[in-house]
C-alpha cells in the first residue's frame, strides 16, 4: 500500500540520468482524436495517470473500444466522429483537459451527455468553453454556481464562429477546434499569446488541415497573438502515435538538479515542443547550465535529451507571454527563486487562481511555512530567496503539483519536511515518489518508460540547440 504523505530530507549532489513518463497533456489528445478518427490506432508511452485514465474511461463510456495491450500501449478503435450517449454520468475526476475538451466533442454529438468530477473540478470555471460552444450552436447548462460542473450538453449541428480567447488556454483553443470539426464553414481562433499546440499538431498528424500564423512582438522570442483557422467536416486518418516524455513532470527533477551546484542531470525521450519549454529559458537566466536536444519530431511532436548542471541561481522575472509557455512549472520555479539569491517576481499569472487548487495562495503559503520572504499579488507572487529553507509539515490542497514542487523544495530544507495528502500526484506522475526516493539515497535513480519508445538515431528533424 502507497502511503499518502511524502517525507524528504535534503538530497545529495544528483549525478544521474532518468526518463519520465509520457505526456500528460498529449496523452489526453490521443485518445480523444483517435477515438474520432476512421480506424484503429495504437499510442505507446501512453500516461497511466488518472487524468488520462478518466478521458480513456470518458470514450468507452461513449462506445469507443480501447484496449490495453501492455502497460503503457492502448489501442482506440476510431468511431468516424460518431459516439453513442452514455446511459451514465461521465466522470471527469480531477481533469480539467478531460471536462474541458470533452465539451467540444460533446458539444457536436446528437445527444445529452452529463460531466461530473471531483471536489476540485466542480470548482473550475466552465464559462470559458461554454461561452464559445454555446456561440458554435450547443446548448449547455452548468449546474454548479458561478458557471462550474456539472455540466449537462445538449450536443447538436455546430456552426463555425472565430473566437477570440481573453487568456491563452490550451483547453478552451482545443474545446473550439474539436467542436469545430464538426462544424459547418472554417472555424477561427485568436489567442492573445500561443498557449501549448498539441491539439494543433496531432491533428495536422491525422491529415486535418490547419492554417496556423503568430505573430511576433517586441518581447524577444515570444509570440504576441496567434490565429489558427480550419475548415470543418474534415476526416482524421487513424495513425499509431508514440506520446514523448511529459516535461511538465521532468520540470521537478531540473529544478533538483538546477538549484545544486555541480549536480548533472540527463533526462531522455522529452517532449520538447517549443510551447511546453519555457522552463528553459527561466532556469538559464538564472544561472543554470541547460542543453536541449532535440532528437526526433515524433508523429509531429519534437522529443529529446535535456541535461543540466547546477549553479548557486539567482533570482529573475517571469511574465508576459512567457508565462503560457511554462503556466504548469511555476509551482516548482517558485521553489527554484526561493533557493535563489535575491529577488524573483511571478506577474500575469492570475491563471493559476483557478488550477486544481489556487495556486498563489497555496504556493505563498507553503513557502512561508518554510520561513521564506513572499509577498502575494493578485496575479503572482514575489519571492526574496536565498535564506536557508526549514524543513515543514506541508499540505497538498490535493493539488498533484503543489505536493511534487514542495518535496522538492524539502531536497535543500533543514530537517524534513512532510508534504501531506499526496494521492493526488497519481493524477499526473504515479512514480513520482520512487523516483525521489532514489535521489534522496543518492542511488542513480533510473526510471524508465514500460513501452520503449522507437528509436529515432538519423532522424531527419535532428537538430540541437544550447543554452545558458
Ligand atoms: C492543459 C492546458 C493548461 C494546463 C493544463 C493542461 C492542456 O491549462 O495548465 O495543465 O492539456 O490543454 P489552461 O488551458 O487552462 O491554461
Amino acid at each position: 500500500m502507497k502511503s499518502d504523505a511524502f517525507r524528504v530530507r535534503r538530497a545529495p549532489r544528483l549525478e544521474t540520468e532518468i526518463s519520465v513518463p509520457g505526456d500528460k497533456s498529449i496523452s489526453h489528445r490521443a485518445i480523444m482524436i483517435a477515438a474520432l478518427s476512421n480506424g484503429a490506432c495504437k499510442i505507446t508511452n501512453f500516461l497511466e495517470g488518472e487524468d488520462c485514465q478518466a478521458t480513456a474511461r470518458a470514450f468507452q463510456q461513449l462506445g469507443v473500444p480501447i484496449h490495453r495491450v501492455e502497460p503503457g500501449v492502448v489501442v482506440v478503435q476510431g468511431s468516424h466522429g460518431t459516439l453513442t450517449a452514455s446511459p451514465r454520468e461521465i466522470d471527469c475526476g480531477n481533469s480539467g483537459t478531460t471536462m474541458r475538451l470533452l465539451s467540444g466533442i460533446l458539444a457536436a454529438q446528437p445527444f445529452t451527455s452529463r460531466l461530473v468530477g471531483d471536489a476540485s473540478l466542480t470548482k473550475r470555471p466552465m464559462r470559458r468553453v461554454i461561452e464559445p460552444l454555446t456561440q458554435m450552436g450547443a446548448r449547455i447548462t452548468a449546474l454548479g454556481a458561478n458557471e462550474t460542473p456539472p455540466l449537462v450538453i445538449h450536443g447538436g449541428p455546430l456552426q463555425a464562429i472565430t473566437y477570440t480567447t481573453q487568456v491563452a488556454s490550451a483547453q478552451v483553443k482545443s474545446a473550439i477546434l474539436l467542436a469545430g470539426l464538426f462544424a459547418t464553414g472554417v472555424t477561427r481562433v485568436i489567442e492573445p499569446a500561443p498557449s501549448r499546440d498539441h491539439t494543433e499538431r496531432m491533428l495536422e498528424y491525422f491529415l486535418v488541415n490547419l492554417r496556423r500564423e503568430e505573430s511576433r512582438g517586441d518581447s524577444g522570442r515570444w509570440a504576441t497573438e496567434c490565429r489558427i483557422a480550419m475548415l470543418g467536416k474534415q476526416h482524421l486518418e487513424s495513425r499509431d502515435f508514440t506520446v514523448p516524455g511529459d516535461i511538465s513532470s521532468a520540470a521537478f527533477w531540473l529544478v533538483a538538479a538546477a538549484g545544486q551546484p555541480d549536480s548533472r542531470l540527463l533526462i531522455k525521450n522529452v517532449g520538447l515542443n517549443p510551447t511546453r519549454t519555457g522552463i528553459f529559458d527561466v532556469l538559464v537566466r538564472m544561472g543554470a547550465h541547460l542543453r536541449e536536444i532535440v532528437e526526433s519530431i515524433h508523429e509531429g511532436e519534437p522529443s529529446g535529451t535535456i541535461h543540466i548542471q547546477g549553479e548557486r541561481l539567482t533570482g529573475t522575472v517571469i511574465e508576459g507571454a512567457e508565462i503560457p509557455n511554462l503556466i504548469d512549472e511555476i509551482p516548482v520555479l517558485a521553489v527554484a527563486g526561493a533557493i535563489a539569491e535575491g529577488r524573483t517576481m511571478i506577474r500575469d499569472a492570475k491563471e493559476l487562481r483557478v488550477k486544481e487548487t489556487d495556486r498563489i495562495a497555496a504556493i505563498t503559503s507553503n513557502l512561508r511555512r518554510m520561513g521564506v520572504e513572499v509577498d502575494e499579488a493578485e496575479d503572482g507572487m514575489t519571492i526574496y530567496g536565498g535564506g536557508k529553507l526549514e524543513g515543514a509539515r506541508l499540505p497538498s490542497y490535493g493539488d498533484h503539483r503543489i505536493a511534487m514542487a514542495f518535496a522538492i523544495a524539502g531536497l535543500f530544507a533543514s530537517g524534513t519536511t512532510i508534504i501531506e495528502d499526496t494521492a493526488c500526484v497519481r493524477t499526473s506522475y504515479p512514480q513520482f515518489e520512487s523516483v525521489l526516493t532514489h535521489f534522496q539515497r543518492g542511488e542513480r535513480a533510473l526510471w524508465t518508460p514500460p513501452a520503449a519508445i522507437p528509436s529515432s538515431a538519423g532522424g531527419r528533424d535532428s537538430q540541437t540547440s544550447f543554452r545558458g
